[in-house]
């Protein structure tokens, strides 16, 4: 089953009198297994094609299938499922609660996601989280943020995992570590997007798809 396909995405903003196309037909189509980055200038509709592929916003037009199921238009609570049991989304937001520590946000994600996925345990220890396991998101430094949402997005074993700039806010040798703990822990089975201005990230990803002006070229 394709873990991932998109098809005629369309999204337009409203600002004041000004319509924006911040995607115009972008259709994509991610095997098992494949890992795509997106790239692109600012604006060019990156976070705005990852929200759609999440379910997080419905497009304009076109649709987005994860694991065989329509994804869009569904409505929020159904959106939610799906995103529990199929997806991994780790944002630029980090997508941590801040009440919870690093720990009970990772056994939270596993709780609610798909079955067979790695042990709570495990991914703290192998993305290097031990230290910090028992605190605060908010009392992190950026590589240990990105890392932790890592674990909060891989730890439901995601069919589909979505990574809107995961290096953006890390130095160079901690982009190198993600990168590698990325490749370690993403289910086989899955797909991967990753939008990122690194050429580093880019080249590491199987496939590299530009955006330019809401469209690929
Ligand atoms: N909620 C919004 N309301 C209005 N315009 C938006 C909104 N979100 C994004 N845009 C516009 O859509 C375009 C694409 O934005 P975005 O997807 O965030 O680009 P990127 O992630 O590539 O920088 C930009 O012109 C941006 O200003
Ligand atoms: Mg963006």
């Amino acid at each position: 089953m394709t873990p991932l396909e998109a098809r005629g995405l369309h999204r337009f903003y409203r600002r004041g009198d000004t319509e924006i196309a911040a995607l115009r037909d972008v259709s994509l189509t991610c095997a098992a297994g494949e890992s795509t980055a997106v790239t692109g200038p600012s604006g060019s509709g990156k976070s705005t094609l990852l929200s759609l592929l999440a379910g997080l916003d419905d497009p304009d037009g076109g649709a987005v299938h994860v694991a065989g199921h329509r994804l869009s238009h569904r409505g929020p609570a159904a959106a939610a499922r799906l995103r529990a049991s199929h997806i991994g989304v780790l944002t630029q937001a980090s997508g941590l609660f801040g009440h919870l520590s690093v720990e009970e946000n990772v056994v939270l994600a596993a709780s609610l996601g798909r079955t067979g996925g790695p042990a709570p345990a495990d991914l703290i220890d192998g993305l290097g989280l031990t230290t910090v396991r028992r605190s605060l998101p908010r009392t992190l430094s950026g590589g240990e943020t990105a890392r932790a949402g890592l674990a909060v997005a891989l730890a439901g074993s995601p069919t589909v995992l979505l990574a809107d700039e995961p290096t953006a806010e890390v130095s160079r040798d901690e982009e190198t570590t993600i990168l590698d703990l990325l490749d370690a822990w993403r289910p086989r089975d899955g797909a991967a997007v990753i939008v990122t201005h690194s050429p580093a990230v880019a080249t590491h990803a199987d496939r590299i798809l530009h955006l330019v002006d809401g469209r690929l070229t």
